[in-house]
């Protein structure tokens, strides 16, 4: 395999632990704030920036100089930071160099802690992503969510007309539960939405949702992976005949200039810089290539940025040549615009087989895959199953290539 080098990362990604409370079906990292009182909560968001502002000072030289591609504010819930913590943020990337009229600044937000968009766009976003998950007021209490369809449809309303980008993230699949996704998508069209992502239900472990559907009867419990891929193939097409194009797996824009190019930036395998607590960065290092964890509690991750504490990193893991395939592969069959196989060779050193493989050529001629130039791209079909069509290629390659595996 040639040597795979990162370039410097220009995308930043910062990670807000905090939620009102946790909703029945998220292990996302972050902890409920709704028992703190109003002074409790400045505080303890207070110590967050400081926390945040001493890590991005101290890892600033890991990231490429000149204008970021990107910044993402994740969580957890970012807009209960308000609009003035999260400028003074982006006012100290720009003093830094770090910012342009190119750099994509999104946030995500919950609908009842959203305030006024406006307000978000004076302090610098530029993207608003909500966490809509249904426009059913009986499946959101289903979910634990801390907002009504209402509420929901009036942020949105004022996020668009505020002219901002705008992202509404729905839950699909859910079991047993009466539901009209087409229904919901008409409207989040109608509201002028840009950008929809939709999410299989997932039941993680140690969530109230998975100990509330513990145990039940089949019909009442997660769904099959058969019928999810329905309900995927059903708000696909409710989608799609509302003007918007599949760009990824679960994502969905009106237009290119819509598309999310922080996460494509995951999809193109760049590097990034994640800060906060649990955040994940992708960085180049003498040794290679590195994925690191931050420490995922909040008091733990603030304690590593105190002197002489030992930084953030709870962990990290060097990349070998066989996981960097793999990645390349799950990523790339994740996108519509699928896996450059120039990149693949040249970055890489791996050339699918195609003239030697059944295998391979058996996934083309069955609708999964298309051979279209330089590229590999997975069919609508294929898309339902990325992950499971780049581990049946990840194995060809490290049968063929040898020195991998
Ligand atoms: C981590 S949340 C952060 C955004 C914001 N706090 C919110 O809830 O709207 C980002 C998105 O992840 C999705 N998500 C979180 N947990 C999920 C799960 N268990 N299954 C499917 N989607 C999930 C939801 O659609 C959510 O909007
Ligand atoms: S889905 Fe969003 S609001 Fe709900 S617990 Fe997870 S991060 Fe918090």
């Amino acid at each position: 395999m040639s040597e795979f080098a990162l370039p410097p990362a220009r995308r930043l990604y910062v990670h807000v632990p905090f939620c009102t409370r946790k909703c029945a079906y998220c292990a996302f990292a972050s902890e409920p704030v709704a028992g703190l009182s109003a002074g409790g909560l400045e505080d303890r968001l207070d110590q967050y920036l400081g926390g945040l502002v001493a890590e991005l000072t101290a890892r600033r030289v890991q990231l490429a100089s000149g204008p970021l591609d990107s910044v993402f504010f994740g969580g957890g819930t970012p807009s209960l930071l308000g609009p003035a913590r999260v400028q003074s943020v982006l006012d100290l990337l720009g003093a830094w160099g770090l910012l342009d009229a190119g750099t994509e600044i999104s946030m995500e937000a919950n609908p009842e802690s959203l305030g006024r968009a406006a307000d978000w766009k004076l302090a610098g976003v530029r993207r608003l992503s909500l966490g809509i998950q249904s426009l059913d007021d009986q499946v959101l209490r289903w979910l634990g969510r801390p907002h009504d369809a209402a509420q929901a449809q009036r942020a949105l309303q004022d996020a668009v007309a505020t002219g901002l980008r705008v992202n509404g993230d729905l839950i699909i699949a859910l079991p047993n539960l009466p539901r009209d996704v087409p229904a919901e998508v008409q409207t989040l069209a109608a509201l002028g939405l840009g950008h929809i992502a939709v999410y299989v239900l997932g039941v993680e472990p140690g969530t109230p949702l998975a100990a509330r559907l513990h145990g039940l009867p089949k019909r009442e419990g997660p769904l099959d992976p058969d019928a999810e891929a329905q309900a995927l193939v059903e708000a696909r097409d409710a989608l799609v005949a509302q003007g918007f194009q599949q760009y990824e797996v679960s994502n969905y824009a009106r237009t290119p200039a819509q598309r999310c190019r922080h996460n494509l930036g995951y999809w193109h395998h760049e590097a990034y810089l994640g800060v906060g607590p649990a955040a994940h960065s992708f960085l180049q290092t003498p040794a290679g290539p590195v994925r690191s964890w931050n420490h995922a509690g909040f008091q733990p991750w603030l304690e590593s940025l105190a002197p002489p504490g030992a930084g953030p990193t709870q962990g990290s893991e060097l990349l070998t040549a066989e996981d960097l395939v793999l990645e390349r592969l799950m990523l790339g069959l994740r996108c519509a615009e699928g896996l450059s196989l120039e990149a693949l060779a040249s970055q890489l050193g791996v050339v699918l087989p195609f003239a030697d493989s059944a295998a391979l050529r058996g996934l083309l001629d069955g609708g999964l895959l298309t051979l279209d130039g330089p590229r590999l791209r997975p069919t609508p079909a294929g898309m339902l199953q990325a992950d499971g069509l780049a581990q049946t290629l990840s194995d060809l390659v490290v049968a063929a290539v040898p020195g991998l595996g």
